[in-house]
């Protein structure tokens, strides 16, 4: 395997070969998860976007499949959902089968009858998702816009019966519009959502779902995810949630309820957080690092809400150094909201395999480490694994993780209790020369639940994943190491006793 190589990700999806960006169409259905999502199918850059598609009985192998929706000289086929249409509501179906229904952007070229403008389209799969047919009567909603995109469809069960809800962006106006529709194909308007922020970004690939509270079916929130390009928290493309209700025609956000701002808030002073939320802008941020966006959920999962987002960063997505396929996906995650000092907020748990093997770092549990690294692990160069570690938060210092070759090359997490804060910093993390923009330090906001500090993270060949207290806050990083093996080293500035410190070798 040459160098790069060994950049290819163990637990997270790939396409063999060529270009990937964001998730799309996620639907469960007949104890399948399909996994859609924007494919070059031609090169490794972004271009002739077409819905590849992958699939998995348990959302931690997947298995590609031959691309499901290809661009033409009028279209390319931009981001957007798929559902599972149980009423034959759309007519697609025959007798006995259940379509699969894909709606999607349709960005016409310059050469089409409708010369760059943007508008929704349905697709329909009649043999469990393998291939696709054009609806005939595309587009079925056409504003007449330039940047009207990435439709997201769910059923909703109103008083009087359910219908279909769509909410999809006017990117450049930063609005989220929802329309309503009992086929799929006449949509009429019902309102629109916008928040406060810059006026000169893009908000993409919304997606609004309603979540019990504390796991109690009757207390429930509504959540409504938008992705920014840019101006998100750590610089470029981020990922926003607003918390609040959903009356079967109009999103409105509780801020009372929601969403974290107050202790982001305090985060982002006390770590000099130059992000919107740190200069106390509403909702909160789905993930603080660099690298997730253009996160949806699965439709088709009554009872569980997962989340997919894309690991990259529009800012240098383009020019990562891999060789013959460019981007992953993260871990998917699955999604609850949990009452955490008298706010809602939201919460990630990562989905991966179990341990192959754990490595002792029993050694390290139990007495004060300080002052110094203890070496915890070392592992083959692209290898997964996953580190867990909880502490009593200390009252003074930072401790944490480095994930390099021993040396000065390495990922650091670091917590700094004190300033209730957490950061991962990539600036060391080995080729990081491939865009000006990639060295950064990313930064979080941490709760102190009980006085206490839990860590979760995942490190894959080019990924480390931070999942903090519980999933309260995430980071994602794209890191692309050079050194050989990956060692894994604990570090404080003054004691830490840890009660837990587990390193699992995941693939
Ligand atoms: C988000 C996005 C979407 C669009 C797609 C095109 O990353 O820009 O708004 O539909 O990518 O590939």
């Amino acid at each position: 395997a040459s160098t790069r190589d060994l950049y290819r990700p163990r637990l997270h999806y790939t396409c063999a070969q060529n270009w990937l960006n964001d998730p799309n169409g996620l639907v469960y259905h007949e104890g399948v998860y399909h996994l859609f999502y924007q494919h070059n199918p031609f090169g490794t850059g972004w271009g002739n976007m077409s819905w590849g598609h992958a699939t998995s009985t348990d959302l931690l192998t997947w298995t590609e499949r031959p691309v499901a929706i290809l661009c033409d000289e009028e279209e390319q086929i931009f981001s957007g959902s798929a559902v599972v249409d149980e009423g034959n509501t759309a007519g697609f179906g025959g007798p006995g089968t259940t379509p699969l229904v894909a709606i999607y952007t349709s960005a016409y070229s310059e050469a089409s009858a409708r010369p760059r403008i943007q508008a929704q389209s349905l697709a329909y799969s009649l043999d469990g998702g393998e291939t696709w047919t054009k609806h005939s009567g595309n587009p079925v909603l056409d504003r007449g816009s330039e940047n009207f995109r990435d439709p997201k469809v769910f059923r909703y069960d109103s008083p009087t019966g359910p219908y279909w809800v769509m909410v999809a962006v006017e990117a450049t106006e930063q609005r989220v519009l929802l329309h309503k529709s009992s086929n799929l194909i006449d949509w009429e308007y019902l309102s629109d959502f916008t928040a406060d922020g810059p006026d000169d970004i893009l908000w993409e690939c919304p997606d609004l779902f309603e979540l019990a509270i504390d796991g109690d079916l009757t207390r429930t929130a509504w959540v409504l995810i938008v992705s920014v390009n840019p101006g998100g928290v750590a610089g470029g493309s981020g990922t926003r949630y607003f918390i609040g209700t959903f009356d079967g025609e109009r999103f409105i956000e509780e801020p009372s309820a929601a969403s974290g701002a107050g202790t982001a808030d305090d985060g982002g002073r006390q770590c000099g957080m130059s992000g919107p939320l740190g200069g106390g802008l509403r909702g909160s941020w789905l993930d603080w690092g660099r690298d997730y966006y253009a996160a949806v959920s699965f439709s088709g999962l009554p009872y569980r809400r997962v989340m997919i987002g894309w690991m990259s960063n529009w800012d240098y997505a383009n020019s990562t150094p891999t060789e013959g396929w460019r981007s992953a996906m993260a871990l998917p995650r699955e999604i609850s909201l949990r009452t955490v000092d008298g706010r809602v907020r939201l919460a990630q748990s990562p989905i991966a395999p179990e341990a192959t093997r754990t490595t002792d770092a029993s050694d390290a549990v139990g007495r004060p480490l300080s002052a110094r690294r203890t070496h915890l692990a070392s592992m083959p160069r692209g290898s997964a694994c996953r580190v867990r570690l909880t502490a009593p938060a200390p009252a003074r210092g930072t401790f944490g993780l480095v994930f390099g070759a021993g040396g000065s090359e390495g990922a650091c997490v670091t917590v700094d209790a004190a300033a209730r804060a957490i950061r991962l910093d990539r600036t060391a993390s080995g080729v990081v020369d491939f865009h000006e923009l990639f060295p950064s330090v990313e930064h979080a906001p941490l709760d102190l639940l009980d006085g206490r500090i839990q860590l979760e993270i995942y490190v894959d060949a080019c990924s480390v994943e931070v999942f903090a207290q519980g999933g309260l806050s995430t980071i994602t990083d794209l890191v692309f190491p050079q050194g050989e093996p990956t060692s894994i080293e604990f570090f404080a500035s003054s004691d830490v006793t840890v009660d837990e410190l587990e390193v699992a070798v995941l693939g």
